[in-house]
């Protein structure tokens, strides 16, 4: 299969926009990659996480937090390459490679930065250059296809720019094109039907549980129709939630009692509440462990420095291609020798 790469921040706990955009896709392609080939790489982005988190104890937790997530929610750590960004330094070095290459206006006109700024984040240079990083994230392991949710398809696409610049300025085919492939359902709603999201107080945590969950959910903004009015599913928050657990079937049935009458808002938020029990009340319990014990962060750290080391070498390699390219090619053959 075609290599699969993509990272997550680790900038506090997943929602379900997180697990139904980004980290469901990555655990179904982690149970199918072929580990002889490396064809499933997924990194915990701690560089970049240094754009918005500045306080060491919350950085660790984070990233642990990340990791404990990630196995608890099934990644194939056998099969799919899992490892700290910060562990690969070669990154940081293609990350300069690619500064030079990279126009000012190619970075202005990103998205997610401008978002950012306008709520309020400081502007670091690391911010404004955060796409940058991104694209050497990408394309030092050679990956093919980048699993993201919606709000990642610019990165990438600039990250296609970058590898086009790269390639023309050095008259080659060093670096490979990726390609960005979002999951089925790329744009969770929030609590009040915006995008769902850490930074909007929208956002419904899966391993929430208990009054704390009853209360985002109750959040989930309604109108004041009555339960026997017929009504669209389509335009109803509680229901785009709820679908996002339900089967072919399970579908067709709740779509077509909404349209006749009969169901009120309670009725679709407690049945949210009880997919969600059922979709991740075991690996809740698996996260609460690996977060707990002792012998829990061993073996989180035991996994991602395996996967450091089964990554470092291919970041090793595409970086002594680019050095050569640029005429440091006494850099690259010293990197290989290493
Ligand atoms: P947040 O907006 O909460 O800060 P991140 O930017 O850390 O989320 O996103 C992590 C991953 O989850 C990315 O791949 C992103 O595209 C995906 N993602 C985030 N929010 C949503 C959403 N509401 N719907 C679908 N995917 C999402
Ligand atoms: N920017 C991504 C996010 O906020 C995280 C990320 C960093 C990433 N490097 C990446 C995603 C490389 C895919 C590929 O979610």
């Amino acid at each position: 299969m075609p290599r699969h790469l993509s990272g997550i921040q680790p900038s506090g706990l997943p929602h379900l926009g997180n697990y139904f955009g980004a980290i469901a896709q990555h655990v179904a392609v982690s149970t199918t990659a072929d580990a002889a080939q490396q064809d499933a790489l997924f990194f915990i982005a701690d560089l970049h996480a240094l754009t918005s988190v500045h306080d060491r104890a919350v950085l660790e937790e984070n990233v642990r937090s990340i990791a404990a997530t990630y196995v608890a929610l099934g990644l194939d750590t056998e099969r799919a390459v899992f490892f700290r960004q910060s562990d690969i330094p070669e990154v940081t070095e293609l990350l300069w490679l690619f500064l030079t290459v990279t126009g000012m206006g190619l970075l202005e006109r990103a998205h997610s930065y401008k978002d950012k700024v306008a709520r309020g984040l400081h502007a670091s240079a690391g911010l404004f250059t955060y796409p940058v990083l991104m694209a050497a994230d990408i394309v030092i392991y050679d990956a093919d296809i980048v699993p993201v949710g919606h709000d990642q398809i610019q990165h990438v696409e600039m990250a296609q720019d970058m590898v086009t610049h790269f390639n023309t300025t050095y008259g080659g085919e060093f670096l490979k094109r990726p390609d960005w492939r979002l999951s089925p359902t790329p744009k969770v709603p929030g609590t009040d039907g915006a995008k769902m999201s850490k930074s909007y107080n929208n956002a419904i945590w899966i391993f929430d549980e208990g009054k704390s969950l009853k209360k985002s959910v109750n959040a989930i903004v309604t109108d004041s129709r009555l339960p026997e009015e017929p009504k669209d599913p389509d335009g109803i928050n509680a229901y785009a939630l709820l679908e996002l657990f339900l089967d072919e079937a399970e579908r067709a049935d709740w779509r077509a009692r909404i349209q006749k009458g009969g169901v009120g808002y309670g009725h679709l938020k407690g049945a949210l509440m009880e997919k969600m029990d059922a979709r991740f009340g075991q690996a809740r319990g698996a996260y609460q462990e690996l977060m707990r014990a002792e012998a829990g962060q061993r073996r989180l750290e035991d996994t991602l420095a395996r996967g450091a080391a089964a990554a470092r070498p291919l970041a090793q390699a595409t970086l002594a291609r680019c050095f050569d390219a640029v005429g440091m090619g006494n850099a690259g053959r010293r990197l290989r020798r290493s």
